[in-house]
């Protein structure tokens, strides 16, 4: 599209086709509180920077003069067909950047038929965003509330909306250290944008010493409190297990022997993530923990992997290592940033372009042929 673009009209994309540049442009459009909070990693950002240096550290090695002249992305991941394996990853209150929030991202995501995991944290109700969707493919992201009740009501809310995977976040029981947000004191006016989800909730607001119109602040508080639950053990799976009856992913897993634990508890599938670098400061860059996982759990649960993925030359390496799907994070936060809903489906094109191209100079026909050995080094 681009090219013919420029042939006919010598027109230039509104938005660079660089999606590491595109966070300038995002970043000049965005509150520098709300940049700070994406941008912003934990601690020293150490694990951040370990996120894309692991996927740097590995290298393609191309073969030539293979038929690439017809290719195939698509894949069916967890029962959704979805074009590329690529989904958009959970990521909450978005109204901070731009107003349509994760109304504009569902409906960007839908026009190319991408799966949106949808933040327990989104500035929208998941109704209104599954509705924004249409027939788009949707998955729900679980913040596993202490109160049984709210999270029974959260599950039946999504599946009657229509979202058909259950991905539950484990590495988010206390927020981590992160000195952007704690210099700004930003997390109390996140909380009050992140409850929005809840007001309408009859199992929340059952749970109230107060009702929210008369004490909206205690609701807050309260809301907060539900999600800090460090407590949490392996053995509770079993109760998601019994109010969910489609495919459930553990979110956060690094270590094989629990993505070994995920599989003997029933669950369906792991994404390999460190959240982003937001979590624990000084962990392993997530890529470094994809291998192992792949071949303690891969034959058996899906697979899936995200943090640090910029480009599709990156998207293409979690494939060659074993992941069955990979979850895009900031970058398509800074297109929503930089441009609205044009702006997510701007990012998306340029990813999933970038991820055929990729494929054919590597010389692959077919996102299955890939494997470890299109790789250089350890
Ligand atoms: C997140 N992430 C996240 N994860 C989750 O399970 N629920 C959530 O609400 C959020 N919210 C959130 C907000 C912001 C601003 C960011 C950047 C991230 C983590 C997210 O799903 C994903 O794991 C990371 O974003 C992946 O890393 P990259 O691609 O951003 O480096």
């Amino acid at each position: 599209d681009i090219y013919l673009n420029g042939l006919l009209t010598e027109q230039t994309p509104a938005l660079t086709t660089d999606l590491h540049a595109l966070a300038d442009t995002a970043r000049a459009r965005m509150s520098p509180a709300a940049y700070g909070y994406v941008a912003g990693g934990a601690g020293s950002g150490r694990t951040m920077a370990a996120n894309l240096e692991s996927l740097e550290r590995r290298r393609i090695v191309p073969r030539m003069l293979r038929d690439v002249g017809t290719r195939s992305l698509a894949r069916t991941v967890l029962g959704t067909p979805m074009p590329a394996p690529v989904l958009l990853a959970p990521i909450g209150v978005q109204s901070i950047i731009h107003p349509q929030g994760e109304l504009a991202v569902a409906r960007a995501a839908a026009e190319l038929g991408v799966p949106v995991v949808h933040s327990t944290a989104s500035s929208y109700d998941m109704e209104e965003v599954a509705e924004a969707a249409g027939d788009g493919p949707r998955w729900y992201q679980l913040y596993w509330p202490k109160d049984d009740d709210v999270c029974i009501s959260l599950l039946e809310r999504a599946a009657r909306a229509g979202y058909t995977a259950l991905v539950v976040t484990l590495d988010t029981w206390l927020l981590g250290w992160r000195p952007t947000d704690l210099d700004r004191a930003y997390l109390p006016f996140l909380q009050r944008i992140g409850i929005a989800n809840y007001l309408s909730d009859p199992a929340f607001r059952a749970g109230l010493a107060k009702p929210v119109e008369e004490a909206p602040l205690d609701a807050v508080v309260h809301w907060a409190g539900m999600f800090a639950d460090p407590t949490k053990t392996w053995q509770r799976l079993s109760f998601l297990r019994d109010h969910w009856s489609g495919p459930i992913v553990l979110k956060g897993i690094q270590h094989p022997d629990d993505a070994r634990r995920a599989r003997d508890s029933g669950m369906d599938g792991v994404v390999v993530s460190n959240h982003g670098g937001r979590q624990l400061d000084g962990a392993i860059g997530s890529l470094e923990a994809l291998a192992p996982v792949v071949e303690a759990v891969g034959d058996e649960t899906s697979v899936l992997f995200d943090s640090g993925v910029r480009t599709g030359s990156d998207v293409l390496k979690a494939l060659a290592l074993g992941a069955e799907a990979v979850l895009l994070g900031r970058p398509y936060v800074y297109g929503l940033g930089a441009g609205g809903q044009a702006g997510v489906s701007h990012v998306l094109r340029c990813l999933l372009a970038e991820l055929d191209l990729s494929l054919a100079l590597s010389g692959h026909r077919d996102v299955d042929e890939l494997g470890p050995e299109l790789l250089s080094g350890p």
